[in-house]
């Protein structure tokens, strides 16, 4: 069992758990995951690894409340316990001087873009930043990105604060001026394929971290399958960095989308318990079957 140690609201429907996990702190790199339970009868989410803490044996999980396993996470509150969280999972990502990268994170995927841009600044890397989110209260981070450049680029689709465009536009620009080696892009599919097909306009590598759907973590079940250079990778222990010019997106994309039905009636039945034991009474909100 594994004790929240703090939570905090970053935003409306994201939340940050710092979770007293030692062994995973000792081991974390950046661009590595955890997967986690938040009861018995739960299923298993994958999360990344926004930070971690040594000397704490702590590590920080952002996250989104999309679902139903994410809201039942975000009732959990400091001193309650996670049932399950294994980790470091996935390759960590290969920290180098590439020269000049962009570094780009959309919604909830600044919190995974966010520790590779450090350890990227700390390796020596010129860093430019552009985060995206849909409107203004769902930006988090800002400060902590800022500080890891003189060029922060905040941008709403909105426009509700700082300038209103996709991540793509201010990333083109960037590219336009040249000189930048590497980008990463990491937030939902459809925003790292169409940072890809910019990278592409301006032939720039791009590394991006795939969210395919995960039970295992461990190579052993075949549900995070993804096609990567024509051939089949397991994202979990292949990735879930892959070069972004070689994804196929459209099948990403397509098996994302294969529960839907199914996570829109558990998240509806999840309400439905909640209502009926009182959000106040958490250890009484039961997995439905
Ligand atoms: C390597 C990796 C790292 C991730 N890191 C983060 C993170 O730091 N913060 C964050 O908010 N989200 C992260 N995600 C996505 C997160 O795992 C899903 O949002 C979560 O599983 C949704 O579960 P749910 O029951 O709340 O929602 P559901 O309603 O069940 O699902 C909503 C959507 O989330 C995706 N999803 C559902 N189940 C899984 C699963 N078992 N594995 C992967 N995706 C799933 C599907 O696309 C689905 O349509 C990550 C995903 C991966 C693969
Ligand atoms: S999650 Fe099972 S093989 Fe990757």
């Amino acid at each position: 069992m594994y004790e929240i140690v703090a939570k905090e609201r970053l935003a409306p429907v994201t939340t940050l758990l710092r979770v007293h996990a030692p062994e995973i702190a000792r081991k974390a790199r950046p661009g590595q995951f955890v997967i986690t339970m938040v009861s018995d009868h739960g299923e298993r989410i994958p999360l990344t690894l926004g930070d971690w803490d040594v000397a704490d044996g702590t590590v920080e999980l952002v996250f989104q409340q999309v679902g139903k396993t994410t809201t039942h996470l975000g009732t959990l509150e400091a001193g309650d316990r996670l049932y399950a969280l294994t980790g470091p999972l996935g390759r960590p990502t290969r920290i180098e001087n590439y020269g000049t990268v962009v570094c780009v994170g959309g919604g909830v995927g600044v919190a995974a873009v966010y520790p590779i841009a450090r350890a990227l600044y700390h390796a020596g890397n010129r860093v430019h930043t552009v985060m995206g989110c849909r409107s203004r209260d769902l930006i988090f981070w800002e400060d902590k990105m800022a500080a890891l450049t003189d060029t922060p680029i905040v941008c709403t689709d909105d426009g509700s604060y700082k300038r209103k465009a996709l991540v793509t536009e201010p990333l083109g620009e960037v590219l336009e001026k040249g000189g930048v080696d590497m980008v990463w892009a990491i937030g939902p599919a459809i925003m790292m394929k169409f940072s890809v097909a910019t990278c592409k306009r301006y032939n720039t590598p791009v590394t991006v971290s795939l969210n395919a759907v995960m039970v295992d973590g461990t190579g052993m079940c075949g549900a995070c399958r993804v096609e990567v250079a024509g051939e089949t990778r397991f994202s979990c222990v292949d990735g879930p960095e892959f070069d972004g010019h070689l994804v196929n997106w459209d099948l990403l994309l397509d098996r994302q989308r294969l529960y839907q039905s199914k996570e829109k009636q558990a998240l509806e039945l999840f309400r439905e318990h909640q209502c009926q034991c009182g959000s106040e009474q958490k250890e009484h909100v039961h997995e439905p079957a």
